[in-house]
């Protein structure tokens, strides 16, 4: 008889808790209904203008994660140029994320600091899922939560024609809005058919950034801004920020050990307003960030010997460099001999460091902060 008491009271408890979860889930936030234009804003990229702004809708609902508390834009506000100036974001219930959130944009190739997925459409859903972001792991009863609320059927028949909503369509729909985060009208890509818009001091750092500081070999910036779109590239480097990483980024994705303490190149378009900088926030300023590359790059084994002195191997003869190097089939040394190498100390002066700083703003493209087409549906 005791046992079936307790049986039974388990049976309630459980009951009882499984309600509860199942209540989060479904549970809508109301106090708030997004006022969108009666003719839907252009987006030049999206398939049709509906259909990126639903992408729109979603990407400021905070109904969008499990205890309607947080959305996309929590982390990636406008004014803050799609990041949140946090050295790590809060996600549900005050939890922080493990890497500082990067500003969006539409490019392809490799996503994340580690490169773990890739292009646009794989990257949007996970931070849905993740349990510090966002915490709904379950999409189908997002798209059941979602069929609640009463200004969507309306959006999903607009851009689908159809009032049924699941997974895939969400996904088209943030998509459809992300690929229209450009934000490149700027003073830099100016400068390619008018040079003289830039002052002395941008245009020292340009020539500072192609030529002696090297930056240009990693950061892909030209008329096209890269080959996959906007400064970043598809490579990971590691740029020697430790002599031992508390994050191994792109190393712990492939397991391969070389890789340890590589990063995904991030753009440096906007880079102006995206401050904490690097995976981990750790540097406050730009100054700091050129400082690095200046006299701070750490001797880490799998440091990228492009910031190594390798002025010193130039000058080597061929027998001298085989002499205190093993040399490969394509002369490239291996990377056991390689840390023997000093990092690179750039010697810059006060002013080209103030150059480099300058040039890296003229990347800036005002616009992010305030473009109406990508602004909170819900403010009003
Ligand atoms: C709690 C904060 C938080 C929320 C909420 C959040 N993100 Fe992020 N986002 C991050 C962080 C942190 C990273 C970097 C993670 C990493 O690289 O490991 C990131 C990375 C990204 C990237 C990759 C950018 C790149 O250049 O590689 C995209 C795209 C992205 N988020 C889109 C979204 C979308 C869409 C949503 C909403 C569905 C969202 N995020 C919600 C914090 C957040
Ligand atoms: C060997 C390749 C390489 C070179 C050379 C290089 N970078 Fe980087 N840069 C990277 C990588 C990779 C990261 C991300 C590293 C991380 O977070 O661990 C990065 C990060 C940055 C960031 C931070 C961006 C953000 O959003 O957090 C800035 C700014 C930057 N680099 C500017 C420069 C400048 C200026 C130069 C030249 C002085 C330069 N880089 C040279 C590869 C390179």
């Amino acid at each position: 008889m005791k046992t079936k008491i307790v049986i039974l009271f388990f049976l309630i408890i459980c009951a009882l808790l499984a309600c509860k979860k199942q209540g989060i889930e479904e549970s809508v936030n109301y106090s708030s209904i997004p006022v969108l234009p009666e003719i839907p804003y252009v987006y030049p990229k999206a398939v049709t203008n509906e259909l990126a702004t639903l992408g729109r809708v979603l990407f400021y609902d905070k109904n969008m994660s499990l205890n309607n508390s947080i959305s996309c834009s929590s982390c990636h506000q406008q004014a803050k140029a799609f990041c949140d100036n946090q050295k790590f974001s809060t996600g549900l219930e005050d939890a922080k994320t493990q890497r500082n959130a990067p500003s969006i944009f539409a490019k392809s190739g490799r996503m994340f600091w580690d490169g773990r997925a890739v292009g646009i459409s794989n990257a949007v859903l996970r931070p849905i899922k993740n349990h510090v972001e966002m915490k709904f792991e379950d999409l189908d009863k997002l798209a059941a939560k979602l069929s609640k609320i009463v200004y969507y059927p309306a959006l999903f028949n607009s851009a689908f024609g159809s009032l049924d909503i699941d997974s895939l369509k969400i996904q088209q729909a943030l998509l459809s809005f992300i690929e229209n985060f450009t934000f490149s009208n700027n003073k830099f890509l100016q400068s390619l058919t008018n040079e003289h818009i830039l002052n002395a001091s941008e245009f020292n750092g340009k020539i500072l950034f192609f030529g002696k500081a090297k930056c240009s070999n990693c950061h892909h910036i030209s008329g096209t801004l890269g080959s996959n779109g906007y400064g970043s590239t598809n490579e990971s480097f590691n740029i020697g920020l430790d002599l031992a990483y508390a994050d191994n980024g792109v190393g712990s994705i492939t397991n391969n050990a070389n890789e340890n303490g590589n990063f995904m190149v991030p753009t440096l378009l906007n880079v102006e307003y995206t401050a904490p900088f690097m995976h981990d926030g750790r540097f406050k300023t730009l100054d700091e960030v050129v400082e690095h590359y200046n006299s701070g790059v750490k001797n880490n084994s799998n440091l990228d010997p492009l910031l190594r002195n390798t002025t010193l191997v130039g000058n080597m003869t061929e027998a001298q460099l085989l002499q205190q190097f093993d040399v490969n089939h394509d002369g490239i040394i291996t990377n056991n001999e390689i840390s023997s190498i000093p990092t690179q100390q750039l010697n810059l002066t006060v002013s080209e460091k103030k150059n480099l700083v300058d040039f890296l703003k003229t990347l800036t493209d005002p616009s992010i902060l305030s473009d109406k087409r990508f602004s909170d549906p819900f403010k009003h």
